[in-house]
């Protein structure tokens, strides 16, 4: 009886993990692989970006390691089914609304190259990949996170394609912005993440490279979808 309660909590989750630069359609994509394999959702940027916006809202000065603890301690981030997606709330209030501005874009790497919040991030991913499978996706998904994730995939294509992409998704509500506006936040962004001292933006050895600049969505789903089914049969 013993061995089977054992063997019942051994019972290993399995993790794909979805790296790469910022806004190369990741998030898209890794969406629409959980739900056609039935896994669990998680956009691990979104919790860095609820924290950067929790820091913004109560002036949380980042050079100060007290503060930056203190204010971590109040922070409970969960994720919750809204309308069929997973999504990420922070002290029990809805994140979504107000983590894509551009404010918090600008802030988020300074924020997420901070330890202290990476090692809460971190363990909190890691204990929902304890009892679900997943598919995570961030920039560290696959070297720190899951470094024994049963598939990884590092998505790439140039800035300026993906901040043309972007301008497209984003003109409807932001009119003012610039593809160069974009291109500037998405450079500065990559350069911050990929040079942090603690856990950098890379490719792990084992991960499947995907370069997107001649997919589109559809394709670059496909190609996905073709890895990890190839991996995990
Ligand atoms: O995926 P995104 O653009 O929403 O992520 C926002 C920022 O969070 C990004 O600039 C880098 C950081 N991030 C990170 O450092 N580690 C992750 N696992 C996910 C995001």
């Amino acid at each position: 009886m013993l061995f089977f309660y054992c063997m019942e909590n051994q019972k290993r989750y399995r993790a794909i993990a979805i790296d790469g630069v910022s806004s190369s359609g990741k998030s898209t994509m890794a969406k629409r692989l959980a739900e056609t394999l039935g896994y669990t959702y998680i956009d691990t940027g979104a919790m860095y970006r609820a924290v950067t916006w929790y820091f913004l809202e109560h002036q949380v000065n980042i050079e100060d390691e007290n503060e930056v603890s203190k204010a971590l301690d109040k922070i409970f981030i969960t994720f919750r089914m809204v309308d069929g997606k997973n999504v990420c709330f922070i002290n029990g209030q809805n994140a979504e609304p107000y983590i894509r501005i551009m404010e918090v874009s600008d802030f988020v790497s300074l924020v997420a190259a901070i330890s202290l919040v990476r090692k809460k991030m971190v363990s909190l991913q890691q204990e929902i990949g304890k009892s679900a499978d997943v598919v995570m996706d961030g920039r560290d998904i696959g070297t720190v996170v899951f470094p024994e994730a049963d598939v990884k995939i590092f998505v790439y294509s140039p800035a300026r394609l993906r901040a043309e992409r972007r301008w497209l998704e984003m003109k409807e509500t932001n009119p003012d912005i610039t593809v160069d506006e974009i291109e500037n936040n998405l450079n500065m962004r990559d350069h911050i993440d990929s040079n942090r001292e603690d856990s950098p933006l890379k490719r792990a050895e084992d991960a499947f490279f995907v370069d997107n600049t001649n997919l589109n969505v559809e394709e670059q789903y496909e190609t996905a979808l073709q890895i990890i089914k190839g991996k995990l049969s």
